[in-house]
């Protein structure tokens, strides 16, 4: 029986045979299309080549894809542990034509491939066309010879595929396996084509058309190919199981949550482990693509899959947090062919520890107020909008999670009221931001909106603006005038002015006004839209209406454009050199340096850093333009954003586009950004990074400067390096050898120097010191050494044992202020001499605690070596 893995190759390869190039899975975080929420099919990253917008290298491509379905158009969360075949993880088979071959072919590759190196019975097999495809259908009967009764004409979506609203579409034929009169359904097309019997296993698209916005279809430049089959279908196909959650892969991941809880995966505790082993699965390849658990957006969906799946893990009786115990099971099956699991293992386990430990602080208290709320509600009955609002709130429940938890009960969640609910929160939060003194002008800002609207931020264009004051506020009040000496806060309708956001610093610069002037602090977004200046009036007065002049200060902003344009590269950089886990995690970029945090489990090698930044550097020598799209993020949907789920855009989305891709076509970096960036990747000029450190579990920061600034910090070093090169009186180039050569001696010399002291304290000295004494018949070599710690000690004490033959050795090493004690008493005495006792003696007499060690050999240690020579009266005191 193949395993999965088995089953993915075997596809792979049959297309490799067939002259088709094996692309990698893209991120399930769309790189070409950064309006996507997730990667919902194979054809996504090859969307811009169906269209001609982007050629490769090749015209057949074949993949395995990652994708998640869940938020969004296509969701199957819900149904996700109840139903045989819905999962938000799988992967997706498919191989495409890029205007190469077309219907025949794609149905001779698709029929070879299951009939023969699946070995699938063909008498299991049928067939969909759309109802009036005549070509595809001839085809179903000349190559896989299926009779008319197993070909069914099918109208509307189910066989006609489009990836959005607009985009790559065509008809599409699919086809279907039969998995026996055991289980109830019919063939598509009938009355019974709900149930599970007949599963569409293969979907092949012949894409002829992009459908554009106003409804029309243009013709592709080339008919196509796109095709998607589910891999854990086919593998439940191929493993003789009728429900996908008896595959391989999934027993194992099932296996390994039963082993943790110690729940038998039967009754009802059997969809739970589905839940947590699909659930396993979405959230791991997400957090290997850089998505974290958050409030909004793609960060939100993923939380919403981790805390669903943990509230499955409580209700298994899991006392501990789960999910982290069971990646290891998931990366020893993917790991192989994902290699971006296996290298994010480490932030894989820590986020899902992280999250679930912090969930499980108000999981079991919110699962108790469902429990009373739901009390003797019966099956068909409502549970309030405000519970699942209070479970929201105080809880975290997402909304989802409740409907999942009411679901076994046959219960639904009022929606409508929690969303409202939800709405008057967000209003409340809006008026309590007036509350405290910090933000008492926030209510002033809401109101000022109102009044005059949203400023115009001209700022992409232009650095100097006309415009007119608008409002001001001083000290938290709206006021009509302003004087010399007075710090105010202004707002003009029009501005070139740049407000903190996305990371990047605010502008500064200068104020003309009709009868004074102000120098422009800080610039701050408030109430969302309105663009408010910091503003010191330096000379003359103001008042709201006079005419203005902005000017942002240039220099400053040309250094925070290359900042910030290089943060956007550093990022993709990071993301070739160390993996697409790599994600934004924060960053700041100002007139100064660019501050960039990202995922990742360990340091960065050097090499790894030297690669980033000669990266970038070549990026910044194409001197390419830079290119800004806009939409609206109505356009941005219906270019193909499935969802934007939860994201707050303004009227229109910026995506921004920066230098070519090192191999291939295409862009280096793409990212959805309102900042402001150079013109040319050139104007950057040059890139250093000057650190990279951990700032919090799984989260690095790098820190960088560019232009002038690089230019600085290199000479910088140079200057460091010449001036090591002048007092080594060598070339540069040699100052790397001498220094390694100035370590080695000096190690050398240490060794000799302690060889020295050693034979010195041994065998010279001299005086009453120098030879053994005789204290009541005990021989007795007690001794000050200079210059020598606690760990020189020891070889020394050994010396003088041999010398002494039969007697006791007392020794203190004075160094840096301090002493140490060494007590020696050879074998044959001590049955009478304790060394430990003797050393303890000689440490207190010192002002020391005490000493440690046995009769034979002891050590200590005082604060002050001024008393030496009383601990070694102490010594023979006792002798
Ligand atoms: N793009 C097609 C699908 O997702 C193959 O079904």
């Amino acid at each position: 029986m193949p395993s999965l893995n088995q089953i993915r190759q075997t596809f792979l390869d049959y297309f490799a045979r067939q002259d088709h190039e094996v692309v990698a899975s893209s991120s399930l975080v769309p790189q070409n299309d950064p309006t996507l929420m997730f990667t919902n099919a194979g054809m996504v990253q090859f969307k811009n080549v169906f269209t001609g917008a982007e050629t490769r290298p090749y015209t057949r491509a074949t993949t395995s894809q990652k994708v998640v379905r869940a938020g969004g158009k296509h969701n199957d969360l819900d149904n996700v542990g109840y139903t045989a075949r819905h999962h938000t993880f799988f992967e997706m088979l498919g191989n495409f034509s890029f205007g190469d071959y077309f219907k025949a072919e794609a149905i001779e590759h698709a029929w070879n491939l299951i009939t023969r190196d699946y070995g699938i019975d063909a008498n299991r097999l049928m067939a969909t066309v759309y109802i009036d495809d005549d070509e595809a259908f001839e085809l179903w009967k000349k190559i896989a010879g299926l009779p008319e009764s197993r070909i069914a004409r099918i109208a509307g979506s189910d066989n006609f595929w489009s990836m959005g609203d607009t985009g790559p579409c065509g008809p599409c034929t699919e086809i279907f396996y039969d998995h026996g009169d055991h289980i109830w359904g019919g063939p598509p097309g009938t009355p019974e084509e709900d149930g599970d019997r007949f599963v569409e296993i293969w979907n092949l698209v012949f894409m002829q058309f992009d459908q554009q916005p106003d409804g029309t279809r243009l013709n592709l430049p080339k008919p196509s190919i796109d095709t998607g089959m589910g891999l854990e279908r086919v593998a439940a196909v191929l493993q003789g199981v009728h429900n996908n959650y008896d595959i391989d892969l999934f027993k194992t991941l099932i296996d390994a949550s039963v082993e943790a809880t110690g729940v038998a995966a039967e009754g009802d505790s059997l969809p739970s482990h589905r839940v947590i082993a699909d659930h396993l699965r979405s959230s791991a390849f997400l957090i290997a693509d850089g998505v974290t658990p958050s409030n909004a957006g793609r960060g939100y969906v993923l939380r919403r899959i981790m805390r669903r799946a943990m509230r499955h893990a409580y209700l298994l009786g899991a006392k501990e947090p789960l999910m982290h115990r069971l990646a290891p099971a998931l990366v020893a099956e993917m790991g192989g062919h994902y290699d971006e699991l296996k290298r994010a293992e480490a932030t894989i386990v820590e986020t899902l520890r992280q999250e679930e430990e912090s969930f499980r602080r108000t999981l079991g208290r919110g699962i108790s107020l469902l429990d009373e709320a739901v009390g003797d509600l019966k099956s068909g009955d409502v549970l309030g909008g405000d519970v699942a609002f209070k479970l929201h709130d105080t809880y975290g429940f997402p909304v989802d999670l409740t409907q999942d938890a009411v679901r076994a009960k046959g219960l639904t969640v009022d929606v409508d009221t929690y969303n409202i609910l939800m709405k008057e929160q967000k209003e409340r939060g809006r008026k309590n931001w007036g509350g405290s003194g910090e933000t008492a002008a926030a209510t002033e800002w809401f109101a000022i909106k109102d009044a005059v609207g949203a400023s115009d931020f001209v700022g992409y264009d232009h650095l100097s603006a006309q415009g007119h004051v608008q409002a001001m506020v001083l000290d938290g009040q709206s006021v009509e005038s302003a004087v010399a000496g007075d710090l105010i806060q202004v707002v003009f309708e029009k501005t070139p002015f740049y407000p903190e956001g996305g990371g990047q610093a605010g502008d500064t610069g200068t104020v003309d006004f009709l009868h004074g002037k102000g120098d422009i602090l800080d610039t701050k977004r408030q109430a969302g839209e309105l663009i408010v200046h910091l503003v010191e009036v330096t000379q003359g007065r103001v008042k709201v209406g006079d005419k203005s002049e902005l000017h942002v200060d240039a220099d400053k902003r040309k250094t925070t454009r290359s900042n910030h344009s290089a943060a956007h590269l550093v990022h993709a950089a990071l993301r070739h050199v160390l993996g697409p886990h790599v994600s934004q995690q924060g960053q700041l970029v100002d007139a100064e340096r660019m501050r960039f945090d990202f995922s990742h489990g360990g340091p960065l090698t050097a090499e790894e850093l030297a690669r980033i930044e000669s990266e970038v550097n070549t990026v910044i020598l194409q001197n390419a333009a830079a290119a800004t799209r806009l939409m609206t993020p109505q356009a941005a949907i219906e270019a193909g954003a499935i969802a934007l789920f939860g994201e707050k855009y303004g009227d229109e989305v910026r995506v921004l586009a920066l230098g070519q891709a090192l191999e291939g076509p295409g862009d280096y970096s793409v990212e959805l950004c309102g900042g402001t960036h150079v013109a040319r990747t050139g104007d950057i000029a040059l890139f250093k990074i000057v650190s990279e450190a951990g700032i919090a579990s799984g989260v690095r920061r790098v820190e960088a400067v560019t232009g002038e600034a690089a230019r600085q910090f290199l000479l910088e070093q140079a200057g460091v390096a010449r001036s090591l090169a002048d007092q080594f009186k060598v070339p540069v180039s040699q100052v790397e050898a001498r220094v390694e050569a100035l370590i080695a001696e000096r190690k050398r010399l240490e060794k000799e120097l302690g060889e020295a002291k050693r034979a010195l304290a041994v065998g010279g000295g001299g005086g009453a010191a120098s030879g053994p004494e005789e204290i009541n018949g005990t021989r007795l070599i007690a001794r000050v050494l200079e210059g020598v710690g606690g760990k020189d000690l020891r070889p020394l004490a050994e010396d003088f044992r041999k010398q002494v033959g039969s007697g006791i050795v007392a020794l203190v090493g004075k160094l840096d202020g301090k002493a140490a004690v060494t007590v020696t008493v050879t074998a044959d005495l001590t049955g009478r001499y304790n060394a430990a006792e003797l050393a303890k003696a000689a440490v207190i007499a010192m002002g020391g605690q005490g000493a440690g060690g046995k009769a034979d050999f002891a050590q200590g240690g005082a604060p002050d070596d001024s008393k030496a020579d009383a601990g070694l009266e102490a010594v023979k005191a006792l002798i």
